[in-house]
C-alpha cells in the first residue's frame, strides 16, 4: 500500500475554522505557539478513527466559537486511486462520507481498514506512536513482518549432534510435541531409575552374602567325581562280599535243616532197635506159629535196614555241605561299610561348595538382569535429557537467529525480543528498543523522533505499506534522515502567523 495525503479540509475542527491544507512531498507547517500546527495531523487520525494521532478518544468540538458541523475531508492517492474520506460532527453525532456519499460508520470503518491495520498506520504516521503501546503489541508489530527462522537453519545452526538428534525427531512431531514427550518420559525414568539402582543394590547385597567358594568349579567337579569313583569302587567291593555272605549263610542254613532231621532220625532209633518180636496173638492170646514170628522179623529187619539206608543218605548229605562250606569264606566287609561312608562324607563340603556356586550363579544372573534393566532405563533417561537439552539449545538459538534477523533492520536502535529466565535459563518473549543503550523512555526529545523515525521505516519497508509521516516540534531537532513516505514538518517559528507550504522534494 502507497499512501499519498493529496489534500485535507478541515472545518470547525478545534481551533480551526477552515483551513485547507496542499501536501507535497513534503510539508512544512510553521508559527508560533498554539497556532494550531500538531491540530493538522490530529485530524487525520480523528477523521480516520476518531482518536488523536496516539489513538485516545478525542472531540474536535470547537470551544471558542459558535459551531455548526465539524467536518475533515481528506483526499488521498491509494495504490494510485483517489479517494475522499470525510468525517463530520453534529450535535455530538457523527458522519460519514465516502467520496462525498454520506455512508454508515460500518461502511466507513471498512474502507479504513482495507486501507492499512490501525497499529501500523499510527505507528507510520506518528513516529512516537508505536513506543506508547504495550511492548506486547510492540512485539507483535514488529514481528508480524519478520519470518521466524525456519528449522532448517535453527538445525544448521545447533551442536552437530543435537542437530542432527532433533532434525531427525522433527520429521515426526513438533518441537513442543516432542518437549511433552519427553517431559513425561524424563520423570518416568527417573523414577524407574531409582527404582532399578536399590534391586541392583539389594541383589548385590545378597550376593555378597553369600559363602565364598575360592576352588574353581571344574576342579571341585572333578575332585567330587573322584570321590564318587572311589565310592562306587569300594560299594562293589561291598555288594560282591555280600553276595558270597549271602550264599556262605545259605549253606549253613541248610546244614541247620538238615542236622535237625538227623537229630529227629536219631531219636527214632532206639524204638525201633528195641521192638519186641511177639510169639503170641494181641487178641486172641494163642501163640504164633513160627513162619507168623519169622514174617515179623523179616519185617523189623526190614525196616532197620531201610531206617540205616535214610540215616546214612542225611549223614552223607550233610558232610557234603559241610565240605563245601569249609571250601567257602565269610567275608567281614564292616570296613569296607566304614570306609564308604568317610569318602562319601569328604564330598559333603565339594557339594555344597558347588551347591553355593549355583546359588551364586543364579542371584549372579539376576544382577546382571537388573543391572541391564538399568542401563537401559538409564539410556533412555539420558536420551530424554538430551533431547529436551536439545530443545532448549533449539529455542535459544531460534531466538537467537530471529534476534538477528531483527536486528539487521536496524542501524541505529538495537532490539531485543526475548529475556532469559533467571532459573531455568528458558527464553521468553520480551521487548525493548534502545538507542546507544538507553531505552526509549529515557531519551531526549530529539533522540525520541529519531528512533521513531527509524522504527517507522522499517515498520514500512517490512509491511511494504507507505504512507506520510509528521515530525511535530521539528524546531528541537537540528536533521534527521528523511523518511519513507510524504513528510509533515511542524515547526515553531517566534511571531509568526500559521504557514503551510507544500513543497516537491
Ligand atoms: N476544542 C478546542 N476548541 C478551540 N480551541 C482549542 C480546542 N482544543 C485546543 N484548542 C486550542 O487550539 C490551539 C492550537 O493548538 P495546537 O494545534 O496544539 O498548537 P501548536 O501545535 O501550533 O502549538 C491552542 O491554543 C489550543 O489551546
Ligand atoms: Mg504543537
Amino acid at each position: 500500500m502507497h499512501a499519498i495525503y493529496k489534500e485535507l479540509k478541515v472545518e470547525e475542527f478545534k481551533s480551526h475554522q477552515d483551513l485547507t491544507v496542499n501536501f507535497g512531498e513534503v510539508t512544512e507547517i510553521t508559527g508560533d505557539n498554539a497556532k494550531g500546527k500538531s491540530t493538522i495531523p490530529e485530524s487525520i487520525s480523528w477523521l480516520l478513527y476518531g482518536t488523536d494521532t496516539l489513538g485516545s478518544k478525542l472531540d474536535p468540538t470547537p470551544l471558542t466559537y459558535e459551531s455548526e458541523q465539524t467536518l475533515v475531508q481528506l483526499l488521498l492517492s491509494a495504490d494510485g486511486k483517489d479517494l475522499l474520506l470525510g468525517r463530520g460532527l453534529k450535535k455530538g453525532k457523527t458522519q460519514y462520507y465516502i467520496n462525498e456519499v454520506p455512508s454508515k460508520s460500518g461502511e466507513f470503518n471498512e474502507i479504513v481498514d482495507q486501507l492499512f491495520d490501525k497499529d501500523l498506520f499510527l505507528s507510520l504516521f506518528n513516529p512516537s506512536y508505536f513506543f506508547s503501546m504495550h511492548w506486547e503489541k510492540q512485539r507483535a508489530l514488529i514481528m508480524q513482518y519478520v519470518t521466524t527462522p525456519a528449522n532448517k537453519e535453527v538445525l544448521k545452526n545447533l551442536p552437530e549432534e543435537q542437530g542432527k538428534h532433533l532434525g531427525t525427531l522433527l520429521k515426526k512431531h513438533s518441537l513442543s510435541d516432542l518437549e511433552k514427550i519427553h517431559k513425561e518420559n524424563k520423570s518416568k525414568q527417573d523414577k524407574k531409575y531409582i527404582a532399578a539402582q536399590s534391586r541392583t543394590k539389594t541383589l548385590k547385597e545378597q550376593l555378597d552374602q553369600l559363602p565364598k567358594v575360592t576352588a574353581p568349579l571344574e576342579s571341585l567337579k572333578v575332585e567330587l567325581r573322584q570321590i564318587a569313583k572311589q565310592v562306587r569302587e569300594l560299594e562293589e567291593h561291598y555288594d560282591k562280599a555280600a553276595d558270597s555272605n549271602r550264599e556262605y549263610t545259605k549253606v549253613q542254613s541248610q546244614i541247620q535243616a538238615i542236622q535237625d532231621q538227623i537229630d529227629m532220625s536219631k531219636e527214632r532209633w532206639p524204638l525201633l532197635k528195641n521192638e519186641v518180636i511177639e510169639d503170641t496173638c494181641r487178641t486172641c492170646k494163642r501163640p504164633l506159629d513160627e513162619e507168623s514170628v519169622e514174617a515179623v522179623q523179616a519185617d523189623k529187619d526190614n525196616r532197620i535196614a531201610e531206617y540205616k539206608a535214610n540215616h546214612n543218605e542225611l549223614l552223607e548229605k550233610r558232610n557234603v555241605l559241610k565240605a563245601k562250606l569249609a571250601e567257602m569264606e565269610y567275608i567281614d566287609a564292616s570296613e569296607t561299610l566304614e570306609k564308604i561312608r568317610s569318602i562319601d562324607s569328604e564330598g559333603t563340603p565339594l557339594r555344597e561348595a558347588i551347591q553355593a556356586y549355583s546359588q551364586f550363579e543364579r542371584l549372579q544372573e539376576q544382577v546382571n538382569e537388573a543391572e541391564k534393566g538399568e542401563k537401559s532405563t538409564l539410556e533412555s533417561l539420558n536420551d530424554s535429557i538430551f533431547v529436551l537439552d536439545s530443545i532448549k539449545a533449539f529455542k535459544a538459538k531460534e531466538a537467537e537467529l530471529q534476534a538477528e534477523k531483527v536486528q539487521a533492520l536496524f542501524t541505529s536502535l538495537s532490539v531485543r525480543l526475548f529475556k532469559q529466565n533467571k532459573g531455568d535459563g528458558e527464553f521468553k518473549p520480551d521487548f525493548e528498543i534502545e538507542m546507544d543503550g538507553k531505552p526509549y523512555s529515557k531519551l531526549s526529545l530529539s533522540e525520541g523522533i529519531r528512533a521513531g523515525l527509524e522504527l517507522r521505516d522499517v515498520l514500512s519497508a517490512q509491511s511494504e505499506t507507505i504512507t506520510p509521516v509528521f515530525v511535530d516540534n521539528a524546531e528541537s531537532i537540528t536533521s534527521f534522515k528523511q523518511p519513507v513516505g510524504q513528510l509533515i514538518i511542524c515547526r515553531v517559528v517566534a511571531g509568526q502567523e500559521l504557514k503551510i507550504e507544500g513543497k516537491d522534494a
